[in-house]
């Protein structure tokens, strides 16, 4: 099962690196990863960054139903993992204080802070699940791999 995930994340990630050589502009980048995130990741129910604008986290491009433009700041999974500057896997929603539900079906949730090559950090990659315990340290290593495409050169 791991294995089987683990090699579709190596296509995935082979297919994104053909294509995002097209354009190196991070926003279209950020929409051909959610693309193909979505349509090929059968338990991701929502996929999409948020971006720091002036102090705040804005939505950037998603693929899934409508999701809240604007994060109330220091609140939710996707601040948590701008403050902590890493990973973050919520299993169970409902269980992390202050979550911010765009999607009242959302179980389980995984957040990836973006790093520029400067160093800082720009945003957030953010997929939800409707499954309970959808992702685990697989996922949240093969998408930091995927979100290191962003800014590549
Ligand atoms: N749940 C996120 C908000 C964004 S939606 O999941 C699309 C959070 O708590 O930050």
């Amino acid at each position: 099962m791991a294995d089987r995930k683990t090699k579709k994340y190596a296509r995935i990630h082979t297919q994104l690196g053909g294509l995002l050589g097209q354009c190196s502009h991070p926003l279209a980048r950020m929409a051909t990863i959610n693309a193909i995130l979505y349509h090929k990741m059968d338990s991701f129910s929502w996929v999409g960054f948020y971006l720091v604008h002036n102090g705040q986290l804005i939505v950037g491009p998603y693929q899934g139903p409508l999701a809240c433009q604007v994060l109330e700041k220091n609140k939710g999974v996707c601040w948590a993992g701008i403050r902590g500057q890493k990973t973050i896997i919520v299993p169970d929603v409902h269980a992390f204080p202050g979550h911010i539900a765009c999607d009242s079906r959302t179980r389980s949730e995984i957040v990836i802070p973006l790093q520029n090559i400067a160093g800082e950090i720009t945003g957030v990659l953010d997929i939800d699940s409707r499954l309970v315990s959808n992702f685990d340290d697989i996922d949240g290593k093969e998408l930091e791999k995927i979100c290191n495409l962003i800014y590549a050169r």
